[in-house]
């Protein structure tokens, strides 16, 4: 875990470059979810304060090296503005002669905001001359980008190489709840992994099997364990190159530490978009002409009864087609059982952010990650480079 935070940085009058991860959802020019502006406002208030000038940098969509209007960090300086009560001044370029007058405009303890940094070609080549200029605005770095921690790109991982780097308090605070759950959790472990496909979450399962007690698995993906059990599973979604993995997985939970639980019932309907009836049926009688869209009401007793018993419970994934309202009911009964528990509780990916919000439990979870990719690749076991780069800056000082 990266200890060296901000608070062990001397920042006053000093120019910080502050890697942010405003990469949140966007519909018409407006922002539809401003949960990773808010949790970076600690970090940036706690700059000010101590009279730091903060240049705030964060990518926005994948622009692919162009400029694209659409994508501008506009919006996002103006919602930063508005939760710090201040105005954020947006420089018109990443790191070109626009950049450099708005940075040397700041005066102690204000922020500026630099375009978005996918603007250019030398950000996700983590290019050294980007590298350099960005490091050329600023005398400390401090990376708070948690959700882009997983990229080597030139903002995330190549700065640090050049300037005093620290993390974040959001950083921070990823790294110990996310960190605490694989290193020194609570035990029992219970983890939950839902989602679509069995691909995306196979090394999240992998690592987590022989770290959790408890590892329940929902979402379409559970079909494709039902398949390798040689169960039916109509029309569901089902990853046929996967069953064999699934198979294995299964058959190795004997020896590894994890207890493996499928949903024992599931909701079925012949769309997956809401427009035909739907009804609960047991896993081991999936009709033929229907799809698995959610888990069933045993199952959601079942998890809620493992999350009471809980010293930790992690979940990531959505357990059904949240989307679709007559689909979300066993995510919102999870949601409720997770919020409901003793246990420290941890949540990770956007999917989930939105439906905690939704069912209204959001305060009562414990940790709510910022991460979508990060996340995931955390929770897989994997380092992710701006992390190491944090690292390797704090050894070297030390
Ligand atoms: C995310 O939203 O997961 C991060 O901001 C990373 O974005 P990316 O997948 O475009 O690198």
């Amino acid at each position: 875990m990266t200890k060296a935070t901000i608070d062990e940085a001397d920042v006053r009058g000093k120019r910080v470059l502050l890697r942010v991860d405003f990469n949140v959802p966007m519909r018409d020019g407006e922002i539809v979810d401003d949960r990773r502006i808010r949790s970076a406002v600690p970090t940036i208030e706690a700059l000010r304060s101590r009279g730091a000038r903060t240049i705030a940098v964060t990518h926005l969509g994948r622009p692919k090296g162009r400029v694209d209007d659409s994508l501008r960090v506009t919006p996002l300086a103006r919602r930063l503005g508005e939760l710090l009560g201040v105005e954020v001044r947006v420089a018109p370029d990443v790191a070109g002669p626009g950049a450099r007058e708005v940075v040397a405009s700041l005066h102690d303890g204000d922020v500026g905001m630099l375009e978005n940094v996918r603007f250019e070609p030398g950000e996700e080549a983590n290019d050294p001359g980007l590298t350099q200029q960005l490091a050329a605005l600023a005398d400390v770095y401090v990376n708070d980008a948690f959700g882009a921690a997983h990229r080597a790109h030139a903002s995330t991982e190549g700065v640090a190489h050049l300037l005093p780097a620290y993390a974040g308090y959001l950083m921070a605070r990823e790294l110990d709840a996310l960190g605490g759950v694989l290193e020194d959790p609570r035990r029992p472990v219970v983890a939950i992994v839902g989602g679509a496909k069995i691909s995306t979450k196979l090394a999240v399962l992998q690592n987590l099997v022989d770290r959790v007690d408890v590892l329940w698995i929902g979402g379409a993906m559970a079909c494709t364990f039902y398949q390798a059990l040689g169960l039916a599973t109509g029309r569901s979604l089902v990853e046929p190159d996967q069953v064999e993995t699934a198979r294995r997985l299964q058959e190795s939970t004997r020896t590894r530490r994890a207890a493996l639980k499928l949903p024992v019932d599931v909701v079925v309907s012949a769309a997956p978009d809401g427009s035909a009836p739907h009804h609960e049926v047991r896993a081991e009688a999936i009709p033929d002409g229907e799809m698995v869209v959610d888990v069933g009401s045993s199952t959601t007793d079942a998890i809620a009864a493992d999350c009471r018993d809980a010293g930790t419970v992690v979940w990531n994934g959505p357990l059904g087609i949240y989307e679709v309202p007559a689909f979300a009911a066993g995510t919102r009964a999870v949601a409720m059982a997770v919020a409901d528990s003793p246990a420290y509780t941890v949540i990770g990916g956007g999917d989930l952010a939105a439906a905690l919000h939704d069912t209204g439990v959001e305060d009562k979870i414990d940790h709510i990650s910022t991460g979508g990719g990060a996340t995931i690749e955390f929770l897989e076991g994997r380092t992710l480079p701006g992390v190491a780069a944090l690292r390797e800056r704090e050894a070297a000082r030390s």
